[in-house]
């Protein structure tokens, strides 16, 4: 190969910048060219290509979102988009491509693959929910961000003595909302993955009994796939009689300085993505498994199931107490 390019492709995720970095610097020390593709697979069809240089990553490792920007793109599904897109990569010399991003990026890998063009997948979604993995970049930072905010809410929740109903982010998964349940302690965690065994009415007992238990608040953690936040909450108050107030962290969760975690593992991942390359490996994904950086097969790691910890749901009611 001699030329690199790299994308980021759906939500962005605080650490892609680290990743693109050190795709840029490895690339270049081992004297390889390398494009950035601007807004993802969308700028791809849209040539929107760039050289980056190793100083075009300068003052980078630190920032939130993406210097690429990102998309989602719909064409990229087609055969149609995956043809033009394989063939505008032949076009820019652009022969190995570097992608971060979640489940549906890689799936735009994949069929890229398939048209010649070699492939590098990187975990990058703060909802880890990508099943090849037990690290996505930026789900740290999201997840620290999430739990920031929500012990603030928990501060005045206590100091009025009333019921609080947090959303966080996640789309279907509820990664974030397990991992701020536990990290914040929350009464009561609504998962998406449970969606099925909610019970409404003994969620109303419990808030109930958790007042005559002498706390002085409830902290419900809701996942954005549960979704309902601001009607559960009037329905909780009317039932109760406790007051109660909704917050949907939404957007901020996605912002912000990378943590120290984010920035390693996903400087690692970009140096890995590199060295595979000129090893001769590609059409994998790489991810983090029992302690070691691994990757995988494109078509294997996409064929994946990934379960959330029973065991640590469970967990998390016990310490509700
Ligand atoms: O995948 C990341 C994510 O933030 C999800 O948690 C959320 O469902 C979605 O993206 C929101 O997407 P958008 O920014 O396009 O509204």
């Amino acid at each position: 190969i001699r030329t690199v390019g790299v994308l980021t492709s759906g939500g962005d995720a605080p650490g892609m910048n680290a990743a693109i970095r050190a795709v840029v610097r490895t690339a270049l020390s081992h004297g390889l060219k390398v494009r950035g593709i601007r807004k993802g697979y969308h700028g791809l069809l849209k040539e929107e290509i760039i050289d980056l240089s190793a100083r075009d990553v300068s003052d980078t490792i630190q920032r939130g979102g993406t210097i690429l920007q990102t998309a989602r793109c719909k064409s990229m599904r087609t055969t149609e988009g995956q043809q033009k897109a394989a063939a505008i990569c032949k076009k820019y010399g652009i022969d190995a491509l570097v992608v971060i991003g979640g489940d549906g990026s890689f799936a735009g890998a994949q069929q890229l693959a398939n048209y010649g063009v070699k492939t590098i997948g990187l975990p990058g979604t703060i909802d880890l929910d990508i099943a090849c993995t037990e690290y996505t970049i930026g789900f740290d930072t999201a997840v620290n961000t999430a739990m920031e905010a929500i012990d603030k809410v928990r501060d005045t929740s206590t100091s009025h003595e009333r019921c609080s109903i947090i959303e966080v982010m996640g789309r279907d998964a509820g990664y974030l909302a397990l991992w701020c349940g536990i990290a914040n302690g929350a009464e009561r965690i609504l998962l998406p993955e449970e969606k099925e065994n909610f019970d409404e009415a003994a969620l109303i007992q419990d808030i109930m009994a958790n007042k005559r238990r002498g706390k002085k608040n409830y902290i419900i953690i809701n996942a954005e796939g549960v979704g309902d936040t601001i009607n559960l909450a009037k329905r909780i108050e009317e039932a109760t009689g406790i007051e109660t107030r909704a917050t949907i962290l939404g957007h901020m969760q996605r912002g912000g300085s990378p943590t120290c975690k984010d920035r390693v593992y996903a400087s690692t991942m970009g140096a890995m993505a590199v060295e595979m390359l000129i090893a001769g490996k590609y059409n994998r994904v790489v991810g983090y498994k029992e302690g070691e950086f691994v990757d995988y097969d494109i078509n294997e790691a996409l064929s994946m199931k990934k379960k959330i910890s029973n065991h640590q749901y469970e967990i998390s009611k016990v310490l509700a107490l």
